[in-house]
Parts: C-alpha cells; sequence; structure tokens
C-alpha cells in the first residue's frame, strides 16, 4: 500500500499527517515550527517530524510516494520556490529542492488555501465536486480554485490570492498586509473582524463587547447572536465584503460550490445566512442556479490532507 505525507508549515506549528490513496489521515504528527532559528532549522524539523512519522507508524518508508507541503503566502509553485512567506519567515526559499535533498523523496508543494480547497474537494465538503471555490477564513483571507478537480495555479502559481481582491471603497478602505488598500482580508479575516470590534469601542459605540478585555472573532460573533447591534454591524460588513467576493468570482468562474473554511467559518448560520443573502443579491440569477455555499468539513485537516493530496492531483 502507498501512503503520502501531508505537511501543514505555519508560524507555530508543523502538522503531518500520512494519507493513503484515498485521502483518509490515518496517522499525524506535530511539532514546534521554531521561526525564530531560521530556514535551515525549520526545514530540519520538518525533516524530522516526517522521519518521526513514518518511524511511529505502521508503514516503511519504502511505502511513502512522496511529501506535500502547504504553506501561507506567495508561492512559485511551478519552482518550488517560497517568494514570501511572512509567517515563517521565508523569502526567496527553494524548499522543493532543499526537501527533495533531506529526504530523497519526491516533494510539492502548495500554497495553505491552495491545498485546503484541495483537500475538501478530495475527501470533504466537495468531495465528488470537480468545480469549486474555497475561501478559509482566519488570520488572512486564503483562497483556493479547483478546475476539473484539480488546483488552478495561474501564471507563476498565485491563483486564487481572494483576500487580496481590492472590495472595500476608497474612503473606508484600510491598509493591507500586502501592502494595498481595501482588500478582502482587511474586513472579513479575524483579524479584520476583531479590528473593526475594537474601533467601535474605542469610537465609545454601545456594546457589550466594550467589557471584554481581549476580543477575539468568536466574541463578536457570540454577542452578535445575542442581538448586540454593533457586533451585529460587523458580522454584516464581514459577510457583505465576503459575498461581494465570491460574486465577483461566480461571474468569473461559475464554481458548482463555494466551500468556507478556516475558524471563522465556525460562526454557522449567523454567518452563513447574510452571506447566501449577499451572494443572491449581488448574483445574476442564472449564476446562481445550482451553487451552493457550504462550510468545510475537514477542519484543521484540510490542510495536511490537500498537501498529501498533492501528490496525486497535480
Ligand atoms: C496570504 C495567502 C494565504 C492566506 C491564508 C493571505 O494573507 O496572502 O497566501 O493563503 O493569507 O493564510
Ligand atoms: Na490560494
Ligand atoms: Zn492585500
Amino acid at each position: 500500500e502507498s501512503i503520502y505525507i501531508g505537511v501543514d508549515l505555519g508560524g507555530t506549528t508543523i502538522k503531518v499527517g500520512i494519507c493513503n490513496v484515498e485521502g483518509q489521515l490515518l496517522h499525524t504528527y506535530e511539532g514546534p515550527t521554531e521561526v525564530a532559528k531560521g530556514v535551515d532549522s525549520v526545514l530540519a524539523n520538518i525533516e524530522k517530524y516526517v522521519r518521526l512519522i513514518v518511524e511511529q507508524s505502521p508503514f516503511g518508508w519504502e511505502q511513502l510516494e512522496g511529501i506535500g507541503a502547504g504553506i501561507a503566502g506567495f508561492l512559485n509553485v511551478r519552482d518550488g520556490v517560497v517568494v514570501l512567506a511572512p509567517n515563517i519567515g521565508f523569502r526567496d526559499v527553494p524548499i522543493r529542492a532543499l526537501l527533495e535533498e533531506r529526504l530523497a523523496k519526491p516533494v510539492k508543494i502548495d500554497n495553505d488555501a491552495n491545498v485546503a480547497a484541495l483537500g475538501e474537494a478530495w475527501a470533504g465538503a466537495g468531495k465528488g465536486v470537480d468545480n469549486c471555490l474555497c475561501f478559509t477564513l482566519g488570520t488572512g483571507v486564503g483562497g483556493g480554485i479547483i478546475i476539473d478537480g484539480k488546483i488552478y495555479q495561474g501564471f507563476s502559481g498565485m491563483a486564487g490570492e481572494v483576500g487580496h481582491i481590492a472590495v472595500v471603497p476608497d474612503l473606508e478602505a484600510i491598509q493591507c498586509g500586502c501592502g494595498k488598500m481595501g482588500c478582502l482580508e482587511t474586513v472579513s479575516s479575524a483579524t479584520g473582524i476583531i479590528r473593526m470590534a475594537n474601533d467601535a469601542v474605542e469610537r465609545g459605540d454601545r456594546t457589550s463587547l466594550a467589557t471584554v478585555e481581549k476580543i477575539a472573532a468568536k466574541g463578536v460573533f457570540d454577542a452578535a447572536k445575542a442581538g448586540d447591534e454593533v457586533a451585529l454591524r460587523i458580522v454584516a460588513r464581514a459577510a457583505f465584503y465576503l459575498g461581494k467576493a465570491m460574486a465577483t468570482t461566480a461571474a468569473l468562474l461559475n464554481p458548482e460550490m463555494f466551500i468556507i473554511g478556516g475558524g471563522v467559518s465556525k460562526a454557522g448560520d449567523i454567518l452563513f445566512d447574510e452571506l447566501r443573502q449577499v451572494f443572491a443579491k449581488l448574483t445574476p440569477e442564472p449564476l446562481q442556479r445550482g451553487t451552493s455555499i457550504v462550510p468545510a468539513t475537514l477542519g484543521n485537516d484540510a490542510g495536511i490532507v490537500g498537501a498529501a493530496g498533492l501528490l496525486l492531483r497535480s
């Protein structure tokens, strides 16, 4: 039996998983990334965790067909290079070649949200759906475009960076981490939601959030569910711009399904009801037909499953 390893390379944790050919996650392992120790040390950690997980599993090293890795940031997938990944402090790192040297196995890399999309399309909410778009709402807003069951890469492998679609009008726009103004990520990420809540409190708006010491996105959704007007307005704003970006991408790609994942998607109906309304309002009716908007189902595992899937589906 062949096995495939998926690596989710995050800013604090490296998660590793063994999948079978069907995308079933059989074993997981995780350890610290240790970004502060530098690129070599991060790569050494990946190697260590990959060797460890195989040792601890009933499988042999010879059954391992390859390793896939998902990384947040701008990647040149074709060349296997991390162009810019602020979370892990990588800039122009030829990670594919470096890992292939260490592990002597085929290595593939892709953007974190691209692999999450592939994971969901392979074994999650989009199982059996050939054309779907996945938005992940976390610290940032990521996206992955699945066309005919595969990740659509674009010219240099950076397609699907939906978090940087400019949706906020100039007068209300703030600067994004990418340097540009008005990106979706500035309003619909956990970071954006927290910022809007802190702004409201600072302005002196009447809200239950004013007494909270450290506001989290979940707290904003909970307050909204309890009827807090300010929180409701923030959720509506996050959902509005996300819905606008979805309508834009629907016009462009006509996906069968929108899959919404990441921590923020756990908000549930309060987010999804609003999202479906905005989408229906902004999208031409024929383009809405048959297109569903659903929550992701693999949760935190989407990244490792999809990364393993890179070996089979790219
Ligand atoms: C980055 C994407 C990433 C997303 C989610 C964005 O800021 O540009 O590459 O997929 O955050 O982590
Ligand atoms: Na992406
Ligand atoms: Zn941006």
